[in-house]
């Protein structure tokens, strides 16, 4: 949570703080701040609420300069005021930072400064380092360091460093030290993007764009220091390294709402492109398999294991479900999804023969990767699904496959559900065909996958449908959403889109558990969302979907296209296209997430920007 943006060179860094800003507030929009640096000092700007209110703050007061650091933030100590926004400044004005990340020992460490004389005038952890850097600063000079030189500026923040337990990513101007931008990572994400005669910082690659594709990702315990002469990369532990340089993996049109009103809305109508995407070169008609260029596992090595263990959290979790679904039929592997929450504390036995895949949009989620690297510890295998190349679990996992479904913008996760479920779905058979998955099963399941792009563009039409059906249940406080077998994950899927964004109360369950204790909420008040498409479990969906009309409850369908029975007996129906039933989820989950939306936007509700979410939740 939290964004970092920073600008060293030669044009207005004011402007170029604010779009970067912009950009990256859907890690957090409580508060936002600059600060710029010129000729006369370092000017500060920062407010509670959205970055526009501080856009309005900078053009009452702008601040001139070609050097310059900001922040969006979301607030964990402390909150949303303008005093608590960033940046913050340590001792006498020393030092200017930004912070993403939480400072576990802040409170100790605040005593101890206080004692020292250091006023706080804010509630967050992170003033604490910025004292802390001014502290070491000072003791560098009682030492007898030369205070001009950028070598003890260095050791003070490399001292102060020292000291935090915790997760940071920093950006830090420094009074004394005029051409000079640092920025340094334990944790928290931090790119640099290179440009000529300039470098740009940012927590993730959105705001670079337009500006260079050229990146390079920092490391944890790495620090950078950005002139507008070069930047020098230094390693804790290893010292120096050359920066490795990357081509950023985003473009304008990711940025761009193209037309759409809200993020949301745009990437639930691009999942027929990015369903392409994640299957494009990866289908081998031939061999009747799936091929992944990134797995770094021999053939021997998958037909060895004996268990699949997924962790993820929210969406990427319930991604995870589906995929125990798939990988259990076509492979006949056992699999278990794991909150990734949970897995970071727990010993659970894993045998030499499991694999660890952790499933995440953004490769940073604080608790994904911290299973991750406590699997890793063990000695086990680890493996990605992940969107965001370069990010942090995409570089530390032994392997993974990319989403490809270009940035995922909307906080409440859409498109990045549907290329896990693609990429799973090819997970399987690639696992399966290598087990006792027949050539001609292998090819059916291909044939199938080759048609969902069109099955989506098919599925989406009953957006207009959809929204009329909102309409009339815009007012409601409480939803259940009713699946079986592989629409049971689709069910959590869909309460979770309903009040992460429409703030309904909405549960999932499998709609078989419902008269095991739910039930005892259907009233008239209360809808259900049943999905129940042909397939397999049709009948005995349509059971429980009595019950519950017996019990005066609403029901809203998702059913298959031509399906009459459900005319009379549900009070709305939404016809999806039929399709097998293991890619039920790709179709069923799209008027769920369309569903959400608009209930969203007819509550007044900001979709994009959700009230206390943030887009990747990098703390604990
Ligand atoms: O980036 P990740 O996939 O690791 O994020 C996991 C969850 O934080 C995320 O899916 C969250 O639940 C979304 N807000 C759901 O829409």
């Amino acid at each position: 949570m939290c964004g970092i943006v920073g600008y060293i060179g030669r044009q207005p860094a004011s402007e170029i703080l604010l779009e970067g800003l912009r950009r990256l507030e859907y890690r957090g929009y409580d508060s936002s701040g600059i600060a710029v640096r010129d000729l006369d000092g370092i000017s500060i700007r920062k407010k509670a609420g959205r970055v526009q209110e501080l856009a309005r703050l900078v053009d009452e007061q702008p601040c001139p300069g070609n050097l310059g650091i900001g922040h969006t933030r979301w607030a964990t100590h402390g909150p949303a005021t303008d005093v608590n926004s960033h940046p913050h400044v340590g001792g006498n004005g020393e030092v200017i930072l930004v912070h993403n990340g939480v400072i576990e020992n802040y409170a100790t460490l605040r005593e101890q400064l206080q004692a020292l004389g250091y006023v706080f005038r804010s509630a967050t952890d992170t003033e604490v380092i910025a004292h802390l850097i001014a502290h070491h600063l000072e003791e560098q000079a009682r030492l007898g360091k030369d205070p001009e030189d950028l070598q003890t500026a260095l050791d003070a923040v490399e001292l102060a460093l020292r000291r935090l337990k915790g997760t940071y990513g920093l950006a830090i101007l420094f009074r004394d030290f005029p051409e000079l931008l640092v920025a340094a990572r334990l944790g928290s994400p931090l790119v640099v993007g290179v440009g000529k005669g300039e470098y740009y910082l940012a927590s993730d690659g959105s705001p670079l764009v337009g500006h260079t594709d050229e990146v390079v990702y920092l490391a944890d315990h790495e620090m950078v220091l950005l002139t507008t002469e070069g930047m020098r990369l230094i390693h804790r532990d290893t010292g120096a390294r050359a920066p490795s340089i990357q081509t950023l993996d985003q473009t304008q049109h990711d940025q761009d709402l193209n037309g759409f009103p809200h993020y949301m809305l745009k990437e639930i109508f691009e999942q027929p492109q990015t369903i392409e995407n994640a299957m494009r070169g990866r289908l081998d008609e031939e061999e009747a398999t799936a091929r992944f260029g990134g797995l770094n596992l021999t053939v021997q090595q998958l037909r060895r294991l004996d268990r699949i263990v997924l962790t993820a959290c929210g969406t990427s979790w319930h991604a995870g479900l589906v995929g125990e679904y798939l990988i259990e039929e076509f492979a006949r592997i056992p699999v278990e999804v794991e909150y990734a929450s949970e897995l970071r504390y727990r010993n659970p036995p894993l045998s030499e023969n499991t694999m660890v895949f952790a499933i995440t949009q953004s490769g940073e989620t604080a608790d994904t990767l911290a299973a991750l690297r406590e699997c890793q510890r063990k000695g086990h295998p680890t493996l990605a699904i992940c969107n965001v190349v370069g990010s942090t679990i995409a570089r530390e996992a032994d392997g993974g496959i990319y989403l490809h479904a270009g940035a995922e913008v909307g906080v409440a996760s859409t498109k990045a559900f549907t290329s896990q479920v693609t990429v799973l779905t090819l997970l399987a058979l690639h696992l399966g065909r290598l087990r006792h998955m027949s050539h001609p099963a292998g090819k059916r399941i291909i044939t199938a996958l080759r048609n969902m792009p069109d099955v989506i563009r098919e599925t989406l039409k009953c957006n207009d449908a959809v929204r009329e059906i909102a309409k009339k249940y815009h007012h409601i406080t409480d939803c259940l959403y009713l699946g079986r077998q592989y629409n049971f994950p689709v069910a959590l899927e869909g309460a979770l889109k309903l009040k992460e964004i429409s703030y309904i109360h909405a549960e999932g369950y499998p709609a078989a558990e419902m008269k095991h204790g739910p039930i005892a909420l259907i009233d008239e008040q209360t809808p259900s969302v049943f999905i129940v498409p042909h397939g397999n479990m049709y009948h005995k969906v349509m059971s429980n979907l009595e019950e519950v009309k017996a019990r005066r409850g609403p029901v809203i369908a998702i059913a298959s296209q031509g399906d009459k029975a459900l005319d009379n007996l549900a009070d709305d129906v939404i016809y999806v296209p039929e399709v097998e039933d293991f890619l039920q989820p790709l179709v069923t989950t799209i008027p769920l997430q369309l569903f959400s939306y608009h209930m969203a936007v007819l509550r007044g509700c900001n979709v994009d920007r959700p009230r206390n979410l943030a887009k990747s939740v990098t703390v604990e």
